[in-house]
């Protein structure tokens, strides 16, 4: 039986700037979803399963999942095949790691191995952009391309994601278990920034992947921590932190962090810290102290 993947990830840099055509530095997660299609012998609609998320739905529910994942069936032109897409997931659901992306991604991989179509990634990538567009509205597209490429890169709207090569990073997540809505922090931004793509903190984000990029290859990762740091602070000033996302990159800095950040839309979600090896743990007990259970995760360039 085929598994299909797709990979969770996090923005080091350039969330919110990515809407309105800047870059953004990005990178997959060794972690996301997985899922197997298997044949249910008693026939009926298509299913899905992801006990790890406690979501059990068929694709005729009045269900937010179902109604969200029907269209990569639709896109692919497969109809309701008796299956049962059983999923597994080890990044939690909504936590600003691209879970629904990665989802997206594993069943658009999935539904295309079943139906022996070539897995291209403009099919993988059309199919799982259906679904993402009627949860976000408007998504820059960088979620998608990298559940599908894994790896590391630069994604902008217009060339999409640039991969490249560095030695593997490691990165501290945090998640805060703060619930939050993409498309009302998106939303949050377009009303700070009158939705002008010339506002001085969308270029000074924009301007911050390239200076943090630049760092990352030369690996030098305190040059990439500062980036983060002042990103953060633009990210705030456009109203898309909590306390609870600021005190857990403070924690992260005063334990000797490079930098900390939230990473993806923000209003909740998650923190990343870049720090050195020693520092590592002692920033997740500080994290553990207040409440949220982070992990490393290595970021490699992609295999494929
Ligand atoms: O929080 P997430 O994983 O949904 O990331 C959203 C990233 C944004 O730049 C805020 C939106 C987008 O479509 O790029």
């Amino acid at each position: 039986m085929t598994v299909a993947i797709g990979w969770g990830k996090i923005i080091l840099l350039g969330e919110h700037a990515v809407v309105y055509g800047y870059p953004a530095l990005a990178a997959a997660l060794d972690r996301g979803v997985t899922i197997s299609p298997v044949p249910t012998p008693a026939g009926g609609t298509l299913r899905l399963d992801i006990a790890a998320w406690n979501i059990a739905v068929k694709a005729t529910d009045d269900h937010p999942v179902a109604r969200s994942h029907a269209p990569i069936a639709d896109n692919h032109g497969l109809g309701r095949p008796a299956l049962t897409l059983v999923g597994d997931a080890q990044i939690p659901p909504g936590a600003g790691l691209g879970s629904s992306a990665a989802l997206a991604v594993a069943i658009a991989r999935a539904l295309l191995s079943h139906a022996r179509q070539p897995p291209t990634v403009a099919a993988i990538s059309a199919a799982a952009a259906a679904s993402e567009t009627l949860l976000h509205g408007k998504p820059s597209g960088v979620d998608v391309a990298l559940a599908i490429a894994g790896g590391i890169g630069v994604f902008r709207k217009s060339t999409g994601l640039r991969s490249f090569v560095t030695a593997p990073l490691r990165v501290l997540v945090g998640p805060s278990g703060e619930p939050r809505s993409t498309a009302a922090m998106v939303g949050r931004v377009a009303e700070a920034t009158s939705s002008a793509p010339d506002d001085a903190r969308l270029s000074e984000l924009g301007n911050l992947t390239d200076t943090g990029t630049v760092a990352l290859l030369a690996r030098e990762l305190a040059g990439l921590g500062a980036a983060m740091n002042r990103a953060h602070v633009v990210l705030a000033d456009l109203g898309v932190s909590t306390p609870q996302l600021d005190s857990l990159c403070e924690a992260a800095r005063v334990t000797g962090a490079y930098g900390a950040k939230l990473t993806g839309a923000g209003g909740g979600g998650a923190v990343i810290a870049i720090a050195p090896r020693d520092r590592e743990a002692a920033i997740l007990t500080e994290w553990r102290a207040a409440g949220v259970t982070g992990f490393v995760a290595t970021i490699s360039p992609a295999q494929t």
